[in-house]
């Protein structure tokens, strides 16, 4: 939810600036600027719209200079105009300021500041804390100094209540830049004779792979040759310098028209970095010593809760179906959004994992933070090693999926469930599942990769099908057991990237009022592998086609009973009904991306979306 890059250095600013901000477009793309150094003062393009318009705009009249910062932004306080585009400035329009986050008592900050003779030009809360720091930085007596600067970026967001990520500048002190954090998040590239500060490891990886991952208070500056870190709450701040584990490769679209096409495709590669080195054949089970749990504290789990937003939901909610079946332990799913207000009875053996891609994201957070709060050990499953969730955890599992850039999750989707299945290929064996059963589900699991390669194969076919369906106005997804959440998640990503409204049921509901929405008009994705429910699912179709709906299955190849009832057929490799989902969701994945390109949507940036929701 909002993106935010800084540059200090020997080079020129802008194109450094602009390069790492595409990378970060994925965080919101409704508007964005940069702000140069220059002569004593600053120079500011911003514009609405993406990077593209702000590219142009710079291409007319190019701010030249070393150091700046700049930002794309999400709307969250405020319209999409360029007004409301960051950068945003103080009162004597030498301090600019980016923000990723929420300024949450800016109207009362605003009213104060108004009555004090301050004058705003946009709607935003981050254009209020650019004036409060720099009132305090020009009520401070002295020469203009790194420190008083700081000092009066500490005494504004003493005042603040809410989430930031910020970088500033002021053209009195041309070579410093500050940034903090409390939030949202912010990491600081350390280069040879440059220095940056970023949302995200990706924008800056082009020139550096040493990062520090900053700490919720820090406040950072850094200049051409140094860094410091001093702490909000007083004194330093400890920090480790990381290296970053991809490089500048892995967040390229390479041969692909797009990224969610190129992580689709990656799917086979990520299901098995998710299980790489985490199977013992010999003791027939998973190994994750991240969990950092002993196998004591394991048996004594009396009840799980799983939570996640979006993509990371469903997988939750698949991960109940797996931790029931497979280590018969009580299971519960909940949005992360309800689960921090909901106030669920817990007993002190239950085990909380949230389950997020980014790590990021502000509600799957606050999940964490309540059930810690309430003394329940809680665990990550997160992709983004350096994310705030992957920190705040009492220990987890990563998915190692790389980099997703694509707003629409997919790879990430499926190194999520492989992991739920480990987890409970864990937690049965060490309650009553037999050794020999523990090896099938290993077995099943190593197969994966190349079922998911077998259906990859099938891409043109998922295109010449989503083709034929693309008038659709809308659509429905059903599927049953395991296969239920897969058609909720089939259906979100129809929405996500085709805008075609779409919507996901276990397909037994059909006859409780769904069956009221089917005409020939409406086409039903059917999941439908050979499985316990299969049976069952070939009626509900059969009761769609009695009402001439047009019907598209995804089912277990060599079944010849689907061809029968369905207008269009996907099949994919036979697998263990539990493992299912992590194969079903591919032709999903593949029939909204083809959709939404026949339609020409911005497949990789929908509407209105931000790949990382840092916002409530
Ligand atoms: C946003 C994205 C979704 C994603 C959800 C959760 O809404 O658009 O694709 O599933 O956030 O993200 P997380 O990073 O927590 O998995």
């Amino acid at each position: 939810m909002c993106g935010i890059v800084a540059y200090i250095g020997k080079s020129d600013a802008t194109p450094i600036l602009l390069d790492g901000l595409r990378r970060l477009e994925y965080r919101g793309y409704d508007s964005a600027g940069v702000a140069i150094i220059n002569d004593g003062g600053l120079v500011v393009r911003k514009c609405v719209g993406r990077i593209s318009n702000l590219s142009e705009l710079i291409q007319r009249d190019p701010p030249h200079g070393s150091v700046g910062i700049c930002h794309t932004r999400w709307a969250t306080h405020g319209g999409v105009t360029d007004e409301n585009a960051h950068p945003h400035f103080d009162q004597s329009g030498k301090l600019a300021l980016v923000h990723n986050g929420v300024i949450e008592n800016y109207q009362t900050l605003r009213d104060e500041l108004i009555r004090e003779g301050h004058t705003f030009k946009s709607q935003t809360d981050t254009e209020v804390l650019a004036h409060l720091v720099g009132k305090h930085y020009d009520a401070a007596k002295g020469e203009p100094s790194k420190a008083r600067l700081i000092d009066a970026l500490r005494a504004a967001l003493k005042q603040v209540i809410g989430t930031y990520g910020i970088a500033m500048i002021h053209s009195d002190l041309p070579d410093f830049i500050v940034g903090a954090r409390r939030g949202s998040p912010l990491v600081l590239g350390i280069g040879k004779g440059e220095n940056f500060l970023a949302s995200d490891v990706s924008a800056i990886v082009a020139h550096t792979r040493d990062a520090v991952y900053l700490n919720d208070y820090d406040i950072a500056c850094i200049d051409r040759e140094n860094f410091e870190i001093t702490s909000l709450l007083g004194g330093r701040s400890g920090y480790e310098v990381s290296k970053v584990e991809f490089s500048e490769k892995d967040v390229d679209k390479g041969e692909f028209p797009h990224y969610m096409l190129k992580e689709i495709f990656e799917q086979p590669e990520t299901v098995r970095d998710a299980m790489r080195g985490r199977l013992s054949l010999e003791e027939a089970t998973a190994k994750l010593g991240g969990l950092e749990m002993t196998a004591a504290e394991l048996r004594g789990i009396e009840r799980i809760v799983l939570s996640g937003c979006g993509t990371a939901f469903h997988a939750a909610m698949i991960g109940e179906y797996l931790l029931e079946t497979l280590a018969h332990i009580p299971t519960e799913c909940e949005f992360a959004s309800e689960f921090r207000y909901r106030n669920m009875p817990m007993t002190k053996d239950t085990l909380v994992f949230v389950i997020s891609q980014s790590g990021e994201t502000a509600d799957t957070l606050a999940a964490l933070r309540e059930s810690q709060r309430k003394g329940h050990r809680t665990l990550g499953i997160c992709n983004n090693v350096a994310s705030t969730i992957a920190r705040e955890s009492d220990g987890g599992v990563y998915m190692h999926a790389g980099p997703e850039i694509g707003v629409a999750a997919t790879k990430s989707f499926t190194s999520q469930l492989v992991i739920l299945t480990l987890i409970s290929l864990l937690l049965g064996r060490i309650r009553h599942q037999s050794t020999s059963e523990g090896i099938r589900v290993i077995e099943e699991l190593e197969e994966l990769p190349e079922k998911l390669r077998t259906i990859l194969k099938l891409n043109d076919q998922i295109r010449d099908v989503a083709h034929k369906y693309s008038d659709a106005k809308a659509m429905m997804f059903l599927g049953r057991q395991f296969n239920f959440p897969v058609a909720m998640e089939g259906a979100l990503k129809m929405k996500e990237i085709s805008y075609i409204h779409a919507a996901g049921h276990p397909s037994a509901e059909l006859k409780h009022g769904v069956i009221a929405l089917i005409t020939p008009e409406l086409p039903s994705v059917f999941i439908a592998p050979e499985d316990s429910v299969f049976d069952k699912n070939i009626s509900n179709i059969e009761e769609v086609k009695a009402r001439k709906g047009p019907v598209i299955a995804i089912g277990t190849e060599g079944c010849t009973q689907l061809e029968k009832v369905a207008d269009d057929v996907i099949y994919i490799p036979k697998c263990a009904d539990y493992l299912s989902p992590i194969l079903t969701v591919v032709p999903l994945q593949l029939l909204a991306y083809h959709l939404a390109v026949k339609l020409g949507c911005d497949v990789d940036k929908p509407r209105n979306l931000a790949k990382s929701v840092t916002v409530e």
